[in-house]
């Protein structure tokens, strides 16, 4: 069964190849990275590494059964005052097998006992159908509409967290 794991410096050569790999489907709902992303790499891993170090971030990677292959990532963003922003993409060949949702389901755990967070924040294309069916599964309620980063229309999200026991990352 693939697992959540926290962000770390060795993930670095298969997160390139997610991102690489699965490049131009990410492009097809979500904004692209740019060149430089590719270019940059090391030194912009690196810099996550720093963010969740110091405590604004957390980052986790889906690993395969493999146990190297990285299948999504489940990331935790812009942590202040107890609320952060969660942002996902998985593989494209990874997907229409419930992962999402169920990794969804299981980093909403985390940020509930391991981080402490209070409230987790999310947006999505309206288009962007997988995305809203994953949300709403994971318990996430819409709060509004908004323009995203890209300039096209969004849907905001906001799910409220409760705490729990600590520790837990299987799906
Ligand atoms: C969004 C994403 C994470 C979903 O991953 P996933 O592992 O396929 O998600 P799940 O299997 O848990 O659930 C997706 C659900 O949406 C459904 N779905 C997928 N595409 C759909 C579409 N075009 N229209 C309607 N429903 C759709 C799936 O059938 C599934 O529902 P089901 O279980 O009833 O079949 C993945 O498609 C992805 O990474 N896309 C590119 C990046 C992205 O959009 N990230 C999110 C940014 S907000």
């Amino acid at each position: 069964m693939p697992e959540l794991q926290r962000l770390r410096a060795d993930h670095a050569p298969a997160l390139l190849a997610f991102e690489r790999e699965n490049r131009a489907w990410f492009a097809r709902t979500i904004s692209d990275r740019g060149d430089a992303y590719f270019a940059e790499f090391p030194a912009r891993h690196q810099a996550l590494l720093t963010y969740q170090d110091e405590g604004t971030d957390h980052f986790h990677v889906l690993v395969a059964d493999d146990g190297t292959t990285i299948l999504g990532r489940f990331n935790l963003m812009d942590i202040e005052d107890g609320e952060a922003e969660l942002g996902f993409r998985m593989a494209e060949s990874a997907t229409g097998q419930g992962l999402a949702t169920q990794a969804a389901h299981a980093v909403c755990h985390l940020a509930a006992t391991d981080y402490a967070l209070t409230s987790l924040r999310a947006q999505a294309n309206l288009d962007n159908l997988a995305s809203h069916t994953v949300l709403t599964r994971a318990g996430f309620t819409v709060t509004g509409e908004t323009v995203l980063r890209n300039g096209t229309a969004g849907r905001r999200y906001v799910k409220e967290l409760a705490g729990g026991a600590a520790g837990a990352t299987g799906l």
